[in-house]
């Protein structure tokens, strides 16, 4: 425990001490029970191994200057998730089930939150998934539902430095009206091959286009995209992009200091005219973009010269953090504290 070095944790897994977890059988939840099994039984003809009955989220714990935990928007994540059931035909996940998993998963690992300053945090990874077996395409009777917890660093490790996306055209990592709005495992299965391929490329992530025209900017690997011109925040409305809570959060901050604010769908041809972009997410936090390639189409788009991130990009991220840590006050009360 002692020997955890909290300022150069990486975003991966680490053993904590207990996972809860919930049982939907017979028409109801059982209440959530800790366990310090990081293992699972379950049946070889699950839907969730098979038909890819899995939801999960992700969401954050912080430690704050009073040595308090604090636990950002868990009810946007609970109704997010309730959200990706009703996708993928799986019984609705109550949202006291969730936040009561959350909040004992956090406590019970208290110690693996990390200190005040370390610049870590404490991930939370709520999962569920269909356990019934069934061969036929059908939806699962019982489920699963169990939170884990895990210290974390940063998401992209040049954390936030401006890193530079890439489009790849021939991929896409969710349909017109498929399941990109849900937080399901099959959508993170599709964007693998096309993660890889920009990573071995030298690139941060992808920036996905719109699936249907390939005109308008979709999302950026595993967070949203926001862009910053003449006081104004701008980021896509599109069907098929994950609803962030933390782009919702940065939205609400910005037209708190001031700004306008646009959702909209984004052309991809307007990348020439912001004058900051990144992208947004629990884990990415906020990952400044330095410069975007479509390399198919041969196009290249520079928002940041000096490898320093923009003016609006720094005050967001700023303000954002110092809510989640409990350095200024939470008046959107976004925040519970433990
Ligand atoms: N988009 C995708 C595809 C993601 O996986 C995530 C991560 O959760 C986000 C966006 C950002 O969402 P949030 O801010 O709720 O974490
Ligand atoms: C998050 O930001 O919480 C994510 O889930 C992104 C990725 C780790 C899947």
């Amino acid at each position: 425990m002692s020997t955890i070095d909290w300022e150069n944790l990486s975003f991966g897994y680490m053993k904590t001490d207990f996972n809860v977890r919930s049982y939907f059988k017979d028409g109801k939840w059982s209440t959530p029970q800790e366990t310090t099994s990081e293992s699972i039984d379950i049946h070889m003809a699950a839907t969730c191994l098979h038909y890819g009955q899995e939801a999960f989220e992700g969401l954050k714990a912080f430690r704050g200057k009073d040595g308090k935990a604090r636990i950002f928007r868990m009810r946007e994540n609970a109704l997010r998730m309730q959200s990706s059931c009703r996708g993928i035909l799986m019984e609705e996940l109550p949202i006291d089930i969730f936040e009561e998993s959350v909040l004992k998963a956090v406590k019970l690992n208290e110690k693996y939150i990390p200190p005040y300053g370390s610049g870590a945090s404490l991930y939370i990874r709520p999962l569920l998934i269909g356990t019934s077996p069934q061969v036929g395409v059908k939806p699962s009777k019982e489920y699963l539902f169990l939170v884990f917890v895990t210290p974390v660093g940063p998401y992209f490790k040049e954390g936030f430095k401006p890193t530079p996306l890439v489009i790849l055209r021939s991929y896409d990592r969710a349909a017109p009206h498929g399941t990109g709005t849900y937080k399901i495992g099959g959508n993170y299965a599709a964007s693998l091959v096309a993660g890889d391929k920009a990573h071995e490329m030298g690139y941060s992530a992808v920036l996905y286009l719109d699936p249907k025209e390939k005109k308008y900017i979709d999302e950026g690997g595993p967070a949203n995209f926001f862009a910053i011109k003449d006081n104004t925040y701008i980021t896509p409305a599109s069907s098929s992009i994950l609803p962030s809570i933390t782009n919702m959060s940065l939205i609400q901050l910005a037209q708190d200091m001031g700004m306008k604010v646009e959702r909209r769908p984004v052309k991809e041809e307007e990348l020439s005219t912001f004058e900051e972009v990144g992208i947004c997410g629990t884990a990415a936090v906020i990952s400044p973009v330095e410069r975007i390639d479509d390399v198919e189409e041969n196009k290249s788009y520079q928002f940041v010269k000096d490898g320093i991130a923009g003016p609006i990009s720094t005050q967001l991220y700023n303000k954002l953090r110092a809510i989640q840590n409990g350095d200024e006050a939470d008046t959107h009360n976004w925040v519970t504290v433990l």
